[in-house]
């Protein structure tokens, strides 16, 4: 109760002046704390009334601080919220042994929105997009099933990808799911794994997925290049793309539609994987050496010359971007695309391996079944036939299984 009444006394006092002459007041009770705000500050800031900050660039009287240091009874004369306050608005004398004068702005606006989004939406709707995939997958798996191979294998098989080619798939394959699991880890270990196993444990973990990311970075670059080169002229679209979507790729129903070497849906699994792995590629980089490669203020700069924000009824992007915010937006896009081509991945590893009979001896052995590839690429195997007839090795295409 006395507590209670002491408050409301304080704030009678306190608000009485400010009804008076409340610049004057605010400005003396800020010296008396040595420049820090005042209870009406807080209070006004907790009323929603509009609190005119700019009292905080400025230093308080030192000798002031000083004596209401000595006052409360702790050490020094400088407090702890002027330095704050000097890293806050870039004004403290800060010294580097690395990084340039970049590496000397410790606190900054940005920092605490780019920390919100990642921790609150990109954590939340990445996660649910991948287990949503998942589900998906295996909503698809429990309705359908395992698409068979129909009728009888033949035993006679064709070569569907050299070992170079296997070679650099698997390298794709295995330093993508490196990255995708090490970078889950970096995001996510601060929410989901400390507070189960400690941070030590956390710590342990994002040391070792840091330097595994970082360094498996380059393999996924290098295989990226020779699957592009690899398979480019295999996906260049054609109009059998055209039939094989009408029939939806003979995923509903029975049929199944003529395809060449790479059907619709494997043409938009390799344009995924080149596009999206060019931009996560690039956005790493400038992570990798930050500050150094900074992209989106250019970015923004060409999308606001094409009008790109008046046809997402938006205002234009930001051009004129520190730093610090370059490196932001840079982590954001990795993670978004990341996850968005982890998605579209785990759908593609999933037909690669249960969800289609047949299908991963093409990235296993390299062979195929001719019935599979009848199947699946009927296009495809009847010009490898042709071609081996022509070279004198097999009969032509008729002996290919019948549908
Ligand atoms: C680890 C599990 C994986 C399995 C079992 C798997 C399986 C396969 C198989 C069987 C094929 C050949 C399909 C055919 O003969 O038509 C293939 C192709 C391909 N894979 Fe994978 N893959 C895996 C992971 C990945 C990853 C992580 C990437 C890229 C990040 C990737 C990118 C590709 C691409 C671009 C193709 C060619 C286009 C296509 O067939 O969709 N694969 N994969």
């Amino acid at each position: 109760m006395l507590r209670q009444v002491m408050a409301l006394v304080m704030l009678m006092v306190l608000a009485l002046p400010v009804t008076t002459n409340a610049q004057d007041t605010m400005e003396r009770d800020r010296s008396a704390t040595g420049g820090a705000q005042t209870l009406e500050d807080i209070l006004a800031r907790q009323r929603g009334d509009a609190v005119d900050s700019k009292f905080r660039r400025k230093f308080g009287d030192p000798d002031s601080a000083a004596g209401v240091a000595q006052q409360l009874g702790t050490r020094g004369g400088a407090s702890d919220p002027d330095l704050w306050r000097a890293m806050r608005y870039n004004e403290a004398d800060i010294s580097v042994s690395a990084g340039g004068d970049v590496a000397k702005v410790l606190v900054q606006s940005g920092g605490m929105a780019w920390y919100e989004f990642r921790k609150g939406p990109l954590i939340t709707y990445g996660g649910y997009l991948l287990l949503g995939t998942i589900g998906v997958l295996i909503l698809f798996y429990l309705l359908r099933g395992r698409i068979p191979v129909d009728g009888e294998m033949t035993g006679r098989t064709v070569t569907r990808f050299k070992a170079i080619e296997r070679f650099a798939h698997w390298l794709l394959a295995s330093s993508f799911i490196l990255l995708g699991l090490t970078g889950l880890v970096v995001l996510m270990g601060r929410s989901f794994i400390a507070p189960y196993l400690g941070k030590d444990v956390n710590s342990a973990l994002l040391i070792a997925s840091k330097f595994v990311h970082n360094n498996v970075s380059w393999a996924f670059m290098l295989a990226l290049v020779m699957v592009f080169v690899f398979w480019v002229a295999h996906n260049l679209p054609s109009r059998s793309d055209l039939k094989w979507i009408a029939q939806f790729g003979g995923i509903v129903g029975s049929k199944h539609p003529p395809a060449k070497k790479f059907n619709a849906g494997q043409k938009v699994i390799f344009w995924s994987v080149i596009l999206l792995g060019s931009s996560i590629s690039l956005s790493g980089l400038s992570l990798l050496f930050p500050f150094e490669l900074p992209l989106f203020a250019k970015t923004f700069g060409h999308l606001n010359g094409w009008g790109v924000y008046d046809w997402i009824g938006m205002s234009p992007f930001p051009t004129a971007l520190t730093p610090q915010e370059e490196m932001q937006f840079a982590q954001g896009w990795h993670a978004i695309m990341a996850f968005v081509l982890m998605a579209i991945i785990i759908a593609h590893i999933y037909i690669g391996s249960v969800g289609m009979e047949g299908a991963y001896d093409a990235m296993g052995t390299g062979e195929v079944d001719e019935a599979w590839a009848h199947q699946h690429h009927s296009i495809w195997l009847d010009e490898v036939k042709a071609k081996e007839a022509s070279a004198g090795k097999s009969p032509p295409s008729s002996a290919t299984p019948a549908e």
